[in-house]
């Protein structure tokens, strides 16, 4: 049996620069070699909300066409400004602002978006930025095997609202032991 592929050498310098700065929030591997796999299959504008140390981004590039244009936005201004001081020369936009301020650049062939950042806003907001056809990767799910999906005994609204939105067709992928991500299709 062969070794698992290398990481991408974008996403080695993403993780060490988490690990510098003791950041726990960086998407875990399993989901990034699925925004990759997602992100190959993606024309135009993919964007990042909430970049964090620019691991998903990081992903999101190895993964996409030369062609595809690569956005993320960061609240946070010391990381904002460190990822684009890292990424410079690597074709990804890196903005120190809102992620609601993407809208400029809609639409959207892919948006990443973790769970919790995805709570503090109006989903609609979120739908307004896809084109037909575009995809929604939501991280950082627990996993949960019931429907309605409840967890620590309350109703994920979230994940019930993506998977019942007739106008996407979503899947709730488990990627890890603890993490679920959600896949949704704009039809
Ligand atoms: C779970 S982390 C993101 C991890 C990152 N996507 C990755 O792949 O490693 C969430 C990030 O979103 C940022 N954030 C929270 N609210 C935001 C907002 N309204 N606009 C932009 N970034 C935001 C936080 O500062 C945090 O760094």
């Amino acid at each position: 049996m062969s070794a698992p592929p290398e990481m991408p050498e974008l996403v080695t310098r993403a993780l060490r620069m988490s690990l510098e700065r003791g950041y726990v929030q960086t998407s875990r591997s399993e989901t990034g070699r699925l925004l990759a796999t997602l992100a190959a299959t993606r024309t135009g504008t993919i964007a990042e909300c909430g970049t964090g140390c620019g691991v998903g981004a990081a992903w999101l590039r190895s993964g996409a066409p030369k062609a595809t244009r690569v956005i993320t936005a960061e609240l946070d201004p010391e990381l904002a400004h460190g990822v684009m001081e890292m990424f410079e020369h690597d074709d990804i936009d890196v903005l120190h602002a809102d992620w609601t301020t993407l809208a400029d650049h809609a639409p959207f062939t892919l948006i990443f978006i973790d769970a919790g950042t995805a709570r503090t806003t109006e989903r609609e907001q979120i739908v307004d930025l896809l084109g037909d056809g575009g995809m929604i990767v939501l991280d950082d799910f627990v996993p949960t095997a019931s429907w309605p999906p409840i967890v620590a005994g309350r109703i994920d609204s979230l994940r019930q609202a993506w998977l019942s939105d007739e106008r996407f067709a979503c899947v709730d992928v488990m990627v890890a032991e603890d993490t679920s991500v959600l896949i949704a299709v704009r039809r």
